[in-house]
């Protein structure tokens, strides 16, 4: 088991993890009388062992299961969640232990961070998603009707707990699009790991559990690394953002629904790896690599049946402009990224040329 600290929180990473949490939130929480557990019903059963360790570790636990899906990161559920905690006898004191994907682990920091002002929040992350981005770095937070992530709070949970098996059960789809995130990481900040990657690109596709144990590990010290320089995005954090200003501007283009997250990315890094080759900032062979290890681990680089207006209005709104105008993350190299750089607009139209089809 390796353990990676970020600003005061602790990332436990391994396979046995599952197993273990519950021991070790009894360790990390000593003065709890009880515990709550947030999950959802497809992660239902991995929830079930972190509680019945605290259970027989004589802290009660309280569970609450929610229906799978962003619709349930909201305003309305986090207050179904602070009455829940507030009948079952929380006080200051009481860990929530979320387990699940993104939407779960978000949901649950958010309510830990607010419920009383602060009760310690647990992590157990069980989509390759959560495990390499969503529930580490301590943004919390739930969408509104206006817009996604738009409440929220920078809190770092006291721990988090990643395991390979968790994996075992995610849907492919799924699975896949946290592969985009992960060759995020190689980009921005390891080339070494890049490479890595390419050579076990088979054994990861199959999610063996040594090869994934080992991977999520480093994308979690990557990302510990740049958050634990820049907690809250006033610099260096933003290099996390490579292939998400085109990424987000995508699905947002394809209404949530025609990509997932870490596909929307994938494509996202094809179009700015191009704009870096047009503007001198790396060679072909660069880009080449990149557009490899993605077909290789089976992510989009192209897409069909998006109108580029669409995706020009939503790239004006992206939230990570300033001034009305996207500012990139673009490569320097495999491994170096250079933040804050600004693109002529045509040269971004001639990237989503390349990119959609
Ligand atoms: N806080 C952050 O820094 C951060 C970063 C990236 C994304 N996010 C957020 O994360 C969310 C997306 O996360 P996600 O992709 O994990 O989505 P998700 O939580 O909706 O999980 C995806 C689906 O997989 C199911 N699932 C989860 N684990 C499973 C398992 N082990 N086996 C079988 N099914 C399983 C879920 O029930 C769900 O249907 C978004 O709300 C996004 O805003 C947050
Ligand atoms: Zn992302």
């Amino acid at each position: 088991m390796h353990e990676i600290p970020l600003l005061g929180s602790k990332i436990f990473a391994g396979r046995g993890l599952i197993d273990a949490a519950g021991a070790l939130v009894k360790e990390l929480a000593p003065r709890a009388s009880r515990a709550f557990v947030l999950t959802d019903r497809a992660c239902r059963r991995y929830a079930k062992r972190v509680s019945s360790v605290l259970e027989a570790a004589g802290r009660p636990t309280s569970t609450t299961v929610l229906p799978p899906g962003e619709s349930q990161k909201k305003l309305a559920t986090a207050a179904r969640l602070y009455d829940a905690l507030a009948k079952s006898g929380a006080d200051r004191r009481t860990p929530l232990v979320a387990v699940g994907g993104g939407v779960i682990t978000d949901l649950g920091g958010f309510v830990a961070a607010t419920f009383m002002r602060g009760i310690p929040a647990f992590l157990v992350p069980t989509t390759l998603l959560g495990q390499v981005d969503a529930a580490i770095g301590g943004k919390t937070g739930v969408n509104l009707p206006q817009g996604k992530n738009l409440v929220g709070t920078f809190t770092q949970p006291k721990a988090v707990f990643l395991d390979p098996e968790a994996l075992s059960t995610l849907p492919a789809r799924d699975y896949t699009s946290g592969l985009g995130e992960v060759v995020k990481y190689g980009m921005i900040r390891d080339a070494g790991f890049f490479e890595r990657l390419g050579r076990d690109h088979e054994a990861l596709r199959r999610r063996e559990p040594a090869v994934l144990e080992d991977v999520v590990r480093r994308c979690a010290e990557i990302k510990a690394e740049v958050v634990s320089a820049d907690e809250r995005e006033g610099g260096l954090r933003a290099i996390l953002n490579y292939g998400h200003t085109i990424g987000h501007a995508l699905e947002a283009a394809g209404g949530y629904r025609a990509l997932q997250h870490g596909e929307a990315v994938a494509v996202g890094m094809e179009a700015e790896a191009f704009i870096a080759l047009e503007l001198g900032m790396i060679d072909v062979a660069v880009l080449a690599a990149q557009n490899r290890l993605l077909k290789a681990l089976d992510l989009p680089t192209r897409i069909r049946k998006l109108p580029r207006p669409r995706i020009l209005s939503a790239l004006k709104l992206d939230k990570k402009s300033e001034g009305g105008r996207p500012r990139f993350v673009l490569p320097e190299a495999v491994g170096r990224v250079k933040h804050g750089v600004e693109v002529p607009a045509e040269l971004v139209h001639a990237a989503l040329r390349t990119v959609t089809l």
